[in-house]
């Protein structure tokens, strides 16, 4: 991405400081943001043993609902297996579904930035969906089709292990947390999966339409880091 444009997703969001990469989460002096906790729990039950390669697997030549009949290629998540920090969008739109990749598409070069702003790239992070196959013409996923990848989803979570969880949009939040609470309500509290701490943000899709909103997309990444530094 040329430095004209990453000046201007980091202007939508509100950023008008770089952070220099070298400075881990931890290291950065942060506004105080207003912390309420709330516990949302599903508890979850995951394979005794499983490695990645099974996974993997297992999610290229699922059939397990309808989509595997549309997509082009299964999306599985991409970067450090052993992330601290885990982005779960909602599914994969044409650019993901043409490349087998996580959030390569508009939407996905805000993600990145909005992930260098917190002093990490995206080979530091985990990235996945809730869905691993496109929902055509861009709907949001049927309920058969979230169950189907549930377990995909639960599993990805318990190899990685991450410190924290960023639900990223309200699809992605509303099925993680089991609710169908506007995301309004979900942000800015501390949710829980599996005694994972959970922090909803803003979909960069919708950040992207939604300029005014990108004071609060801000907001929520360093209400993340503060969470991830108390752990
Ligand atoms: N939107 C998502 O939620 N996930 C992707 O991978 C791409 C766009």
């Amino acid at each position: 991405m040329d430095n004209a444009l990453r000046l201007q997703y980091l202007d939508a969001m509100g950023i008008d400081v770089w952070i220099p990469r070298h400075l881990a989460p931890s290291h950065l002096e942060l506004p105080s943001v207003a912390i309420t906790s709330c516990v949302e729990t599903r508890p979850e039950s995951v394979p005794v043993s499983d490695d990645w390669d099974t996974l993997a697997a297992e999610v290229a030549a699922c059939t397990r609902c309808g989509l595997c009949s549309t997509r082009k290629n299964t999306v599985f998540g991409s970067g450090n297996k052993n992330a601290d920090w885990l982005f779960i969008g909602e599914g994969p739109g044409q650019h993901e579904d043409e490349q087998g990749l996580p959030f390569v598409g508009n939407a996905g070069q805000l993600l990145t930035e909005m992930i260098r702003a917190i002093g990490l790239g995206r080979e530091d992070v985990f990235i996945t969906n809730i869905v691993k196959c496109r929902p055509p013409n861009n709907r949001d996923p049927h309920a058969d089709e979230v169950a189907g990848c549930h377990d995909y989803l639960q599993r990805q979570i318990a190899l990685i292990q991450p410190k924290i969880i960023l639900a990223v949009g309200r699809i992605a939040a509303q099925t993680l947390l089991g609710t169908d609470a506007p995301l309004s309500k979900l942000r800015g509290r501390v949710h829980n999966v599996n005694s994972i701490p959970v922090i909803v943000i803003y979909h960069p899709a919708y950040l992207l339409r939604s300029l005014l909103e990108k004071r609060k997309a801000w907001q929520d990444l360093q209400f993340a880091i503060k969470t991830l530094q108390k752990q």
